[in-house]
């Protein structure tokens, strides 16, 4: 048998990686700063981490849903403080993509509605829902294209606005920063608006937190730099550091019935052990705060390279425009022996482990003078 071949890939085959480093199978190290999609947020192979997989698994790994696990309300609990959202309530899932669907399921349970209002330029995943309220038709089979959906500009009031004058509009959804999209964010007077309209019309305010969340903008969530609360929030990439996770966090007013949810795999006992570490280290480290003063260190150090058309993002979600971005990128993994990632036509993404250091910052400012020099 032979993979069914969908991804663009790289001449690099990796053997190993610890911290911030990547090792392939001729030994030679890449520096990362992509975190494979900004899946790695306490680093490759941290040793709490591994003693937790370990250990659990020693124990056990897997039982089903319908057997109580004390490991999934130790989760919720750790999330819940270190998030701020201590009175919502936790779905888990097991991908991203899964957590989106959740999520839109659940508002519109809650309204009994089936509209959903999606932002242009999106990226949710590439489940049935998810993929629909995904602004990119390319990627769409027609089974795809039946679910009531509308798109509007992110920070455009007056589509927003417009579009919540349809009585069916169970909810909005919106990335807490783009990632795919190019590493745009809503303006706080924006997110205020919908929460507003939300609140009015009963219609859910959806944040995907799945790339931006997890500590990576030096909060805990990105929205939470505009101060606004949704009603649902998604979570999955640097929840597990690696191993598959995802959440839905659900508002307290929204009322959970037996079987509206589902999910076998969702919450077993490895995956809530890894979670769990990087929660642990997440706070004993203070990588929120790391990953604040690094982002802060990188964008100081950008702002000053001519050749860059813009820098956005927060924390250690940072998008580069500039010409010839892809080449760029190529360069940079082949020549610099650095992982960065791609967002939208001519934007490199940023989206290193959190913990990395001003060694490795600094390495990667001197990689990209260095590539611009040798262009
Ligand atoms: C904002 C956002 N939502 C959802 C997803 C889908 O996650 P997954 O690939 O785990 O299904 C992604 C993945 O890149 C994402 O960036």
């Amino acid at each position: 048998m032979k993979l069914f071949d969908v991804y663009s890939q790289y001449d690099v085959d990796l053997r190993k990686a610890k911290g911030a480093i990547l090792t392939d199978v001729e030994g030679t190290d890449y520096l990362d700063f992509y975190g494979g999609h900004g899946v790695i947020s306490i680093g490759h192979a941290h040793p709490r981490y591994i003693d937790a997989i370990e250990n659990q698994l020693h124990q056990i790994a897997f039982y089903t849903n319908v057997i109580q696990n004390s490991l999934q309300v130790e989760l919720a609990e750790k999330l819940g403080k270190l998030s701020g959202y201590t009175d919502y309530n936790l779905f888990l899932g097991n991908s991203g993509a899964e957590a989106v669907e959740n999520a839109l399921k659940v508002a519109s349970f809650k309204t009994g509605k089936n509209k959903i209002i999606a932002i242009k330029g999106s990226f949710h995943g590439r489940c049935s829902g998810s993929i629909a309220i995904t602004d990119n038709p390319v990627i769409q089979s027609p089974f795809n294209q039946v679910h009531n959906v509308s798109f509007i500009a992110l920070n455009d009031f007056e589509a927003l606005e417009k579009e919540f004058k349809d009585k069916d509009v169970a909810g909005i959804i919106i990335e807490g920063i783009q990632g795919v999209g190019g590493v745009y964010e809503g303006t706080p007077e924006f997110l205020k608006a919908v929460r507003e309209i939300c609140t009015k019309t009963g219609a859910m305010m959806i944040m995907d937190e799945i790339q931006s969340g997890y500590g990576r903008t030096g909060k805990f969530f990105a929205h939470q730099w505009a101060d606004v609360k949704p009603d649902i929030i998604t979570v999955a990439k640097g929840m597990g550091n690696g191993f598959p996770i995802s959440g839905v966090l659900i508002a307290p007013n929204i009322e959970a019935k037996k079987g509206m949810l589902g999910t076998t795999f969702g919450g077993n006992h490895l995956a809530c052990a890894s979670a769990i570490a990087v929660l642990d280290v997440m706070k004993d480290e203070n990588l929120m705060e790391n990953a604040l003063q690094m982002g802060e260190y990188l964008k100081k150090e950008l702002k000053q390279m001519d050749f860059i058309k813009d820098i956005r993002g927060r924390g250690l979600m940072i998008g580069i425009e500039m010409e010839n971005a892809a080449e760029f990128r190529k360069q940079l993994i082949l020549e610099e022996m650095i992982f960065t990632g791609f967002s939208g036509p001519n934007t490199i993404r940023l989206l290193p482990p959190l913990n990395i250091t001003m060694k490795e910052a600094k390495k990667f400012i001197k990689a990209l003078i260095s590539t611009t020099t040798t262009d």
